[in-house]
């Protein structure tokens, strides 16, 4: 990575990491009730220019799930990347399966927090344990579902809080357990993949620290890098993902907005197969729009083969903050045309040439054309991107 000095944060955020959505639910919900915005971490680590710093007057806020009584490796890493002004706002929030353990004092050695917070949510480590009883899901998530407001107004005060279920013998759990559970339990080769995968990628695209490559159609997990954040094997389609001996037996879990089946309706399906007049209607419900989120630019993906059985074309909705930049870059096989919603932006294009672009504008850029934006105004930009195909 290179570090070309230090940014500034100049607005109200939340990072999180989260392998089946529990933490991502808390985080996108926080920064709702809180008006802030929140980052995916492994996304915002990888393209990170510089040292973030967070000055007096700021408020940023950290959420994660608890990996063996301690915050993940990832989420520390990052945090080393962050520092925080003894008069900014800081707070954590992390949700675990059971218990905490210590795991806010280690988050505190390099994230001075003021308030911190534990939400007990559905136990998704199924290397050792089975997936909680479905009643007892739903009671997990109806009980952290409604303490959420409170907390969010919390930190909204700036209160200082401690609220968090560390359980029996804490300081041995995270100390002496930990660092032997991430010796012995964090092996990517106990992973595999048994006859019924049908090589859809999908363990592929879910795996955020690009761990896992098709091979012959079939999943292989490098060594190294991975979090054992569960997310392949739990959203493999069709449970052919297995980890050590025991998982085969045992359940599956996401938090439920994210497996949420598209709805696919098909008009007269039995007709459409005989009759070039009936088709096939996607309906993509909002809530299955991912949107990523980057220092200055926030993109929802409207329709992209993540949501979409369409291989042929994606949509973006792009919001370009003052002063954000998208560097010129080029797209070897694809096609972009680009269609600006609201406020006035510049485009970059082939060597220095620059271009105004406004509200009401459209611009195609054919496959190889150079192409970039920057919002040098003092309004946020928003534009559609439509793809084809899709760039992976
Ligand atoms: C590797 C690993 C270790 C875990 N260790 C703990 C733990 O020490 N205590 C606990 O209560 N839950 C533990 N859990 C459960 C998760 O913390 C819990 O299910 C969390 O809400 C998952 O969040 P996510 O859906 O955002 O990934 C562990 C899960 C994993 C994958
Ligand atoms: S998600 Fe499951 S079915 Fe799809 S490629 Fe991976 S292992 Fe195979
Ligand atoms: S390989 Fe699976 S468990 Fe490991 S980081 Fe990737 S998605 Fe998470």
């Amino acid at each position: 990575m290179q570090y070309t000095g230090r940014v500034c944060v100049r607005r109200r955020m939340i990072y999180y990491f989260s392998g089946t959505g529990n933490s991502r639910y808390v985080a996108e919900k926080l920064a709702e009730y809180t008006k802030d915005t929140a980052f995916f971490i492994p996304q915002v680590f990888e393209r990170m220019q510089a040292d973030i710093s967070v000055t007096e007057g700021e408020t940023v806020g950290v959420v994660f799930p608890v990996y063996a009584w301690a915050p993940p490796s990832v989420v520390m890493e990052f945090l080393s990347h962050v520092h925080v002004d003894k008069k900014a706002f800081a707070f954590a929030v992390c949700t675990c399966g059971d218990e905490a353990g210590k795991a806010m004092d280690d988050l505190h050695r390099l994230f001075p927090f003021t308030s911190a917070y534990s939400l007990t949510m559905p136990n998704n480590y199924i290397p050792m344990f089975n997936t909680d009883e479905p009643e007892l899901e739903r009671e997990k998530i109806n009980v952290a579902v409604q303490r959420l407001p409170k907390i969010a107004a919390e930190i909204a005060a700036h209160r200082a809080v401690f609220d968090v279920h560390e359980g029996p013998e804490a300081s041995f759990k995270t100390v002496v357990v930990n660092p032997l559970f991430s010796m012995f339990a964090m092996r990517t080769s106990k992973f595999s993949v048994d006859d019924t995968c049908i090589g859809c990628g999908e363990c592929e695209k879910n795996c955020a620290f690009h761990v896992i490559k098709l091979a012959g159609r079939k999943p292989v997990w490098q060594e190294g890098k991975c979090a054992m954040c569960m997310s392949c094997i739990m959203r493999c389609p069709k449970r052919a993902i297995q980890y050590g001996n025991g998982t085969k037996n045992r359940g599956r879990y996401v938090f439920p907005v994210q497996q949420k089946a598209r709805q696919v309706v098909r008009p007269d399906a039995e007709k459409s197969v005989q009759s070039a007049q009936s088709g096939t209607i996607e309906f993509i419900n909002s809530a299955e729009i991912k949107t990523l989120a980057n220092p200055g630019v926030t993109v929802r993906r409207l329709l992209s083969p993540d949501n979409s059985e369409s291989r042929r074309v994606s949509v973006t909705e792009i919001h370009v903050k003052p002063n954000a930049l998208q560097g010129r870059h080029v797209h070897a096989s694809s096609e972009q045309i680009l269609y600006a919603l609201k406020g006035s932006a510049t485009l970059l294009l082939s060597g220095d040439a620059e271009k105004p672009f406004a509200a009401g504008d459209v611009v195609r850029f054919a496959d190889n054309t150079v192409h970039g934006l920057v919002n040098r105004g003092s309004d946020e930009f928003v534009y559609i991107s439509v793809t084809c195909p899709p760039v992976k």
